[in-house]
């Protein structure tokens, strides 16, 4: 592997790395737990990456099978590629980086082999998004295995984390509701404009959320056409919502955090409900606190007026946007909102924006297509 680094001048005059562009070439990219649906996405966002050779693809299930046997949307595109079982030897001989796609508790039995062969990791699953060790027990129900890791991960969320994704090693992406919930609500905590103990975030989502392996709840019959709230009595993603807005603010949040099962295939819709501390607010200010914190940001829509006024998922399907919104209600609380495609700005497209931060590329590299519509 080639390193290329970019040097600046600091203000003593001393060369400092700024960019690691890891190779001259492409980066070779290997995908455990391809054969499901963020590993799908994360191969069909690939596959048009310029900086990007994706030489592993691991499924146990569809071993020795070509990528597109499952991921028929990807005809043509690797006609070389075909799934093989998780081997740490062939990850480390072959790739520079390594996006992981598991069930909880995988990666962090598989992350610190890699990263001790010199790889970096970008893990979708949750194993280092949180930086209590009892929250995974709490949480997720599992003791952690390596827990010197979770103060070294960085929180995969650009808009909050650039600056330290760019010295990244390991990136831990967050769920698909916590982005949709965080983006919605940063520009109110950071303005601290609103009661940060009395947050209430409502989200909806779609049933690839809970991934490729079918059960009795996510069986077509029973779950097509569904509006069912779940996990009422606490969701595993209010730990990291909770985290990140405490990290914000600097002051204690607590939200509660209700999702709920809609028939649709993709989209995540967060609606936060939060009570206004001042009366001195009205939407123009809102709308300038929004577009003041988002300002340059490459993924962030504000949705003005119009026909479509608020945001919904259908208008960001296939795309890594998330469109926002805050309006007042009756001059006493401010409803926000964020729509995401889960699978793209709630998993694969966000895990490609974190890499390109990583390793130096253009931020959007990849990622410009826009949203379908009709879908
Ligand atoms: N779906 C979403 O909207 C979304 C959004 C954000 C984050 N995530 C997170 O991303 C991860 C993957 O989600 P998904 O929806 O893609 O799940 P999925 O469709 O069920 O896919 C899981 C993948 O992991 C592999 N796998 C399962 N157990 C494994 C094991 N013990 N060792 C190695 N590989 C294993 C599976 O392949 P084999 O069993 O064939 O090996 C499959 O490729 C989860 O942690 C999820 O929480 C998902």
């Amino acid at each position: 592997m080639v390193h290329f680094y970019i040097y600046s001048v600091d203000r003593l005059g001393k060369p400092e790395i700024i960019v690691d562009t890891l190779s001259v070439s492409m980066v070779k990219v290997g995908i455990v737990g391809a054969s499901g649906y963020a590993g799908g996405e994360l191969l069909r966002i690939l596959s048009i990456h310029p900086r990007v050779e994706v030489t592993v693809a691991t499924s146990r299930e569809f071993k020795g099978k070509p990528v597109s046997y499952v991921h028929v949307n990807l005809r043509r595109y690797y006609p070389n590629l075909k799934f093989t079982d998780v081997s740490i030897d062939e990850l480390t001989s072959r790739c520079d980086l390594v996006f992981i796609n598991t069930p909880p508790s995988i990666s962090q039995k598989i992350t610190p082999k890699l990263l001790e062969s010199g790889l970096k990791v970008v893990d979708l699953s949750p194993d280092f998004r949180l930086k209590n060790p009892e929250d995974y027990e709490k949480w997720y129900g599992f003791q952690h295995e390596a827990l010197d890791l979770l103060q070294k991960s960085v929180y995969g969320l650009p808009e909050l984390h650039r600056e330290e994704l760019r010295r990244a090693e390991l990136i831990a992406c967050p769920g698909c509701n916590a982005t949709a919930s965080i983006l919605a609500l940063t520009p109110l905590v950071e303005s601290k404009i609103v009661d940060l103990e009395h947050v209430v975030v409502d989200v909806k989502v779609g049933s690839s959320e809970a991934g490729r392996k079918p059960n009795l709840g996510s069986h077509h019959p029973e779950r097509a056409n569904v509006m069912r709230p779940y996990s009422v009595e606490g969701h595993r993603h209010v730990a990291e919502i909770i985290q990140e807005l405490n990290h914000l603010s600097r002051d204690k949040v607590d939200v509660i955090f209700v999702p709920h099962a809609v028939g649709a295939v993709r989209g995540a819709l967060a609606s936060c409900h939060t009570w206004l501390t001042s009366q001195d607010v009205d939407n123009n200010a809102l709308r300038r606190i929004y577009a003041r914190r988002y300002s340059g940001e490459p993924f962030i829509r504000i949705v003005g007026e119009g026909l479509f006024k608020y945001p919904d998922p259908i208008n960001v399907v296939g795309s890594n946007y998330a469109d926002v919104k805050a309006v007042l209600y009756e001059k006493k609380a401010v409803i926000s909102f964020c729509a995401i495609d889960n699978l793209v700005k709630g998993a694969a497209g966000q895990a490609v924006q974190c890499m390109n931060i990583m390793l130096g590329f253009d931020e959007k590299m990849g990622l410009e297509s826009p949203p379908l519509r009709p879908v």
